[in-house]
């Protein structure tokens, strides 16, 4: 039996959970809403922020479960990437805490979290392959897992991440930040067919959302010279079709990946997966397939610390633990790709879990 405290950190959400074995015990995660008048996340406000509320979410977590610290087996904390003041202060506590209390502490990569997150609710799932499609803020990734700790990297973004593309398509309709979650809102009732957007014509192992956005733009130059105040009746059509094309071109090298490999499963993950029409489309994938789709409930597909639990824990089940790790240093940048081979170096060269 495992005892794992996690720690997320990255971004703009401070998150802790608790999970034993692969049992999520407890989540307590606070957003950090004085970014949206700056209409984008500020590193330092958001460093602060985790520093004022990580240490007490951790004791409440604790005190609410009326365990004693020394209950815990192990530490785990987002190593990166994300921002580096952010993994910083949450880097801190957990090596703070590893330290008092002699545990092992764990670094896990945010984007293998998001990669597990689909198992949060159903630990023991073991549909694989499946073909997961991760997207946030930062990421665009079309990943094939092989298993929860074995994956290849099947596509990813030139450029904007989708979550990034909604935000900004968002902002400059005027919807604040961050916007995905409103344009969704505003998108309901509106025709998705009502404008139609370009779409880059691009194989099926690379993503672009640049083009969009300055369509955006240039639509809104012709038809609205101040940029501001795009009435509200133009806004769910708008919206609508927007969420149209970004889900459309999200879902097209899924569709073609997974008819071409035929995967047990299909997974979304990431703050995107939130987004309805995507949810919608990516079960109807499934349901062409007649295989399962597992799409987290939103908690756990915006940034959380139980994804980061989860991953944690798998790495534990294999002993995976970095033999430096209270000296290891967070990382602004931790691609999936050199995240893989991080673990086989762990593993001793192997594909770990095989
Ligand atoms: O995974 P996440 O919480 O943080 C990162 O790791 O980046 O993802 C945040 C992103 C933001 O871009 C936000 O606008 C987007 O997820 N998002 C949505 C929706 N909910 C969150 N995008 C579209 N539709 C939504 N319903
Ligand atoms: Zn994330």
């Amino acid at each position: 039996m495992a005892l794992i405290l996690a720690i997320e950190s990255s971004c703009d959400d401070t998150s802790v959970a608790l999970m034993q074995d692969r049992r999520l015990l407890a989540m307590k995660t606070g957003g950090q809403a004085e970014h949206a008048r700056y209409g984008g996340v500020v590193p330092e406000i958001a460093s602060r922020a985790h520093q004022e509320w990580l240490a007490s979410l951790c004791k409440g977590l604790m005190d609410e479960h009326g365990l004693a610290w020394d209950a815990l087996d192990a530490i785990a904390y987002t190593r990166g990437p994300g921002l580096l003041g952010s993994l910083m202060v949450g880097a801190s506590l957990a090596k703070g805490l590893a330290l008092a209390l002699n545990k092992p502490l764990i670094g896990v990569n945010h984007l293998h979290a998001h990669l597990v997150s689909p198992a949060v609710e159903r630990p023991q799932m073991d549909d694989f392959p499946m073909l997961t499609l991760t997207v946030s803020g930062g990421h665009t990734h079309l990943v094939w897992m092989n298993s929860w700790l074995d994956w290849e990297l099947l596509a990813e973004t030139l450029d904007d991440a989708a979550g990034e593309a909604f935000d900004k398509c968002a902002k400059m309709l005027g919807l604040g930040y961050p916007g995905g979650p409103v344009l969704d809102a505003k998108a309901q009732g509106g025709n998705p067919q009502a404008y139609s957007w370009p779409k880059p014509k691009l194989g099926i192992e690379s993503y672009s959302f640049s083009g969009i956005k300055t369509s955006v733009l240039y639509f809104l130059q012709k038809h609205k010279p101040d940029l501001r105040d795009v009435p509200d009746s133009a806004l769910p059509d708008l919206c609508a079709s927007l969420q149209h094309a970004l889900v459309d071109m999200l879902v097209q090298p899924m569709k073609a990946q997974a008819q071409a490999r035929r995967p047990r499963s299909l997974a979304l993950a990431g703050g995107v997966a939130c987004n309805s029409r995507l949810r919608s489309e990516g079960l109807a994938l499934g349901e062409a397939l007649g295989i399962p789709v597992y799409i987290p409930a939103p908690t756990y597909c915006t940034d959380n610390a139980a994804m980061v639990a989860f991953a944690a824990t798998l790495l534990l089940e294999q002993g995976l633990i970095a033999p430096g790790a209270l000296v290891e240093r967070p990382l602004a940048r931790w691609p999936l790709r050199l995240y893989a081979e991080d673990l086989r170096s762990l593993n001793h060269g192997s594909v770990p879990g095989s």
